[in-house]
């Protein structure tokens, strides 16, 4: 399909989405909110795609919500449409979606990248929740995951000073797994995300899932989640696959079943 805000390209069992308002150094507006979400139900529904990278470009992953289309609302009207809760469904997209983050990645930008799986960045990005110096707050999430993300402390500081993280911070902090020179980040998110696509797919979501639940449970309920899970998976073919390949000392084919 051909949308307006952003690229989407198969790259093999990779889809890679581009986020594409240049002019607007790929601010978010509800235009890219209806174009991600109709990628992302397409890309959940392809059986010949297995991760997703999500990127923006040298300059901006995306410099936030589009500050223009938010300007001349009032509270009635925010309320009454849900303002952002459409993003939520990107979040509930059952594949694994890389963030590949280069330059500024603020307010709704920075949110996005965390609603992804995981961030790689490359050691131009720039993370930071500014909302605050617009008078408002973070609305997609930030306080919640950038909290859960790097601490109180640095989640505090970031949101009350609007104060930006360079990517060797963000990688202290924990908010990015790795960071690449920005030549190689979309190459190297490809590769990650090949390896990934190339895995048992159903192995892929339950680990997906698991990991998930360590934010939203106990430990007990998180560790029994897992459990049983894991045991699910002892009902799956990859799974005599995986083990019988181990053992013959050959690669697996997967089915998916
Ligand atoms: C709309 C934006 C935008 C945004 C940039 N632009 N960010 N438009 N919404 N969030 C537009 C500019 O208006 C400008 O358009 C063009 O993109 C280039 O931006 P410049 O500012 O000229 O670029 P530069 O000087 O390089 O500065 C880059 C920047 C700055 C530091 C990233 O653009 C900036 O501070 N942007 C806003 C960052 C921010 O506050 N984000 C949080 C948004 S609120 P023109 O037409 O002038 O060329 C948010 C809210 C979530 O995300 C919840 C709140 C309810």
């Amino acid at each position: 399909a051909e949308y307006e805000t952003i690229l989407v390209e198969k790259r093999g069992r990779v889809t890679l989405v581009t986020l594409n308002r240049p002019k607007a150094l790929n601010a978010l507006n509800s235009q890219i909110l209806a174009d991600l979400l109709a990628a992302m139900a397409d890309f959940d529904a392809d059986d010949s795609q297995g991760c997703a990278v999500l990127t923006g470009s040298e300059k901006a992953f995306a410099a936030g919500a589009d500050i223009k289309e938010m300007q001349g609302q009032g509270f009635a009207e925010m309320y009454a449409s849900n303002f952002f809760a459409g993003w939520e469904d990107f979040t509930r997209t059952r594949k694994p979606v890389i963030a590949a983050v280069a330059g500024y990645a603020l307010g709704g930008g920075c949110e996005v990248a965390m609603m992804c799986d995981f961030i790689l960045a490359a050691d131009t990005a720039k993370f930071g929740q500014p909302e605050i110096k617009l008078g408002v707050s973070p609305g997609m999430g930030g306080s919640q995951r950038l909290t859960r993300a790097v601490g109180k402390a640095k989640a505090m500081e970031m949101c009350l000073t609007g104060r930006m993280m360079d990517a060797e911070e963000a990688e202290r902090a924990g908010l990015v797994s790795r960071i690449i020179p920005a030549t190689d980040l979309v190459e190297e998110a490809v590769k990650v995300a090949t390896a990934i696509a190339e895995m048992p797919p159903l192995a892929v979501k339950a680990n997906k899932e698991m990991v998930n639940a360590a934010y939203e449970t106990t430990l007990q309920q998180g560790v029994q989640f897992e459990r049983r899970l894991f045991h699910g998976l002892f009902g799956t073919e990859d799974q005599s696959e995986g083990m019988a390949a181990f053992v013959e000392k050959r690669p697996g084919k997967w089915t998916g079943k």
